[in-house]
């Protein structure tokens, strides 16, 4: 059955310090952020009942709105009560929530530095992101590259990055693919649209440098799962030409958690050992209350 639009759901959504029911959470046509794409947003789980990395989320939140040049009206701590209240009021203990901040619909066009900065928290049920993914996905090269860091402000997770990825996901689909690897601007592999990227060779995990994309904090923790277990990461530069060296792949991101890849354009993985331990790793880690 087809997942009702999220228009057309029932629910709470907290917006700009109030919780208002689903359907009434609405914005003005002429939103500045809807037009030049001046939001950031936060992606994050929670696993029975509590969201995974709750805090390092609302300071990526903060961050995100500083590299964007505006400050969120709602501090940290506040931000941690309200995503607390919403996953409360959800009735979910596992869930996805999205806490954003947007530059409202006071002045058209470029400038919009006084606009009012909007804040709103939702939070609902998402299953895997990939559907099917155990059995690994399939990768296309995207069109489009990740941009330079003078291009971009490519630390922040920022609306208007996400231009390119949707642009590189829907080619990818329309290949029938379900993703795309993407390079950045010196041509070396970057990530996913939407997703960190780790490869395996002879039992050493290869992971790009994340210098001109997300350190996601799904990478992070996976990084850190690893290396606890004694296993080698090495972050460096990684070139297409490289790809057909790897034994394993897979991506890492709070809406993706880890999905296993089975193919980058023509080459082919075997989601193995190595997937399947970090896979359990980062289950049971992700369930713990409260972890770091
Ligand atoms: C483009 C991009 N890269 C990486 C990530 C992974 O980040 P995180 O693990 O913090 O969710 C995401 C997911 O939010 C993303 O959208």
């Amino acid at each position: 059955m087809a997942e009702a639009p999220y228009h057309d759901r029932d629910g709470t959504i907290w917006l700009n310090g109030v919780f208002v029911p689903w359907r009434e959470a609405k914005i003005h046509v002429l939103t500045h952020a809807l037009h030049y794409a001046s939001l950031v947003f936060e992606g994050e789980r929670a696993y029975d009942g509590a969201i995974f990395r709750s805090r390092e989320h609302s300071e990526r939140l903060h961050k995100s709105a500083r590299l964007m040049g505006f400050e969120i009206p709602y501090g940290v701590d506040e931000l941690e009560r309200v995503k607390a209240e919403t996953l409360e009021k959800s009735g979910l203990s596992s869930a996805y929530v999205r806490a954003f901040a947007w530059r409202g619909s006071e002045k058209m066009g470029v400038s919009a530095k006084d606009n009012r900065i909007n804040v709103s928290v939702a939070c609902w049920h998402w299953g895997d992101y990939f559907p099917d993914k155990m059995k690994g996905i399939r990768l296309m090269m995207a069109p489009w590259a990740r941009p330079a860091p003078h291009t971009a402000p490519c630390e922040a997770k920022a609306a208007g990055l996400y231009m390119i990825c949707t642009l590189s996901k829907h080619a990818a689909e329309n290949c029938g693919f379900q993703d795309a690897l993407m390079l950045d601007w010196r041509g070396q592999v970057a990530e996913a649209t939407g997703a960190n990227i780790f490869f395996v060779r002879d039992g050493v995990i290869h992971t790009p440098y994340p210098d001109c994309f997300l350190n996601g904090l799904t990478r992070q923790t996976v990084i850190e799962l690893a290396r606890r277990r004694g296993i080698e990461v090495v972050e460096r530069a990684i070139w297409p030409n490289e790809l057909a060296n790897f034994t394993e792949v897979w991506l890492t991101g709070s809406a993706a958690e880890i999905t296993p890849v089975s193919e980058i354009a023509g080459m082919t993985y075997k989601p193995g050992a190595m997937t399947e331990m970090l896979m359990a790793d980062f289950s049971a880690h992700v369930r713990r209350k409260n972890v770091a």
